[in-house]
């Protein structure tokens, strides 16, 4: 079954080499692929910035945009990676998906969506994850948590439910516009395939690599 089931993997990923000349086409058919197995999170990634003085660091975030030319996801303005972003607008993304055995890394720079955008996705979040927005100073030091319950029930009662509850100014989010973007698969005897798509100006070039 498992054989089978890579046999079909690999073809995929041929017939995406010989054929698709934008990622985006082929993260988009994996991305569906990895919505159908994935136990939760299939748009869960990994999200590497870097401080000032280069030190690297990584946390998990949402995948919740993707126009054919911008990764995005969503934060708090006032976070340790968005401070970083907003000094250094380079960023990597690592897609893991365990029930297939596939990843996908995505290198580029960043930059803010537009307010329109932001305000589109923060008002199609559910009412308890909009007044969170507003309660978490994200990533500062919490005397308890205590405070943040109080600052909850603080906001609800400023924008209550049957209200409009406007995007906190300092909540947005980030898209990345790639310049490689690599698709990784797993073979037999960890000779995996490896496909890399690198852009020249406003065309992609495609690569395979070594495992
Ligand atoms: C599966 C998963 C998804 C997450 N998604 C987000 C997200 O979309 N946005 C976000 O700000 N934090 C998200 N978080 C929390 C972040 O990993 C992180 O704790 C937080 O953003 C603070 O990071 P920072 O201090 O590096 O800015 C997620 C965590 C997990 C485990």
């Amino acid at each position: 079954m498992n054989q089978k089931k890579n046999k079909l993997d690999k073809v995929e990923l041929n017939a995406c080499f010989l054929n698709k000349k934008n990622p985006f086409e082929l993260f988009k058919v994996w991305m569906a692929k990895a919505k159908k197995t994935e136990i939760n999170d299939p748009n869960a990634l990994a999200l590497a910035t870097a401080d000032s003085k280069k030190q690297p660091s990584v946390r998990m975030v949402l995948l919740k945009g993707l126009t054919g030319k911008e990764f995005i996801f969503y934060t708090n303005l006032k976070s340790k990676k968005s401070h970083e972003l907003i000094k250094n607008p380079k960023a990597s993304m690592c897609f893991h998906w365990k029930s297939l055995r596939r990843q996908v890394r995505v290198d580029g720079m960043v930059k803010k969506v537009s307010k329109k955008i932001a305000d589109q996705y923060f008002n199609s979040r559910p009412y308890g994850s909009r007044i969170g927005a507003w309660a978490s100073i994200q990533s500062a030091p919490m005397q308890s948590r205590a405070d943040l319950l109080k600052k909850i029930q603080e906001f609800k009662k400023k924008f209550p439910e049957n209200r409009k509850v406007p995007r906190p100014p300092y909540w947005s989010g980030w898209a990345l516009q790639p310049k490689e973007i690599e698709f990784w698969l797993d073979g037999e005897n960890r000779i995996h395939e490896r496909l890399k798509y690198k852009k020249f100006g406003s065309s992609w070039k495609k690569q395979i690599l070594y495992p």
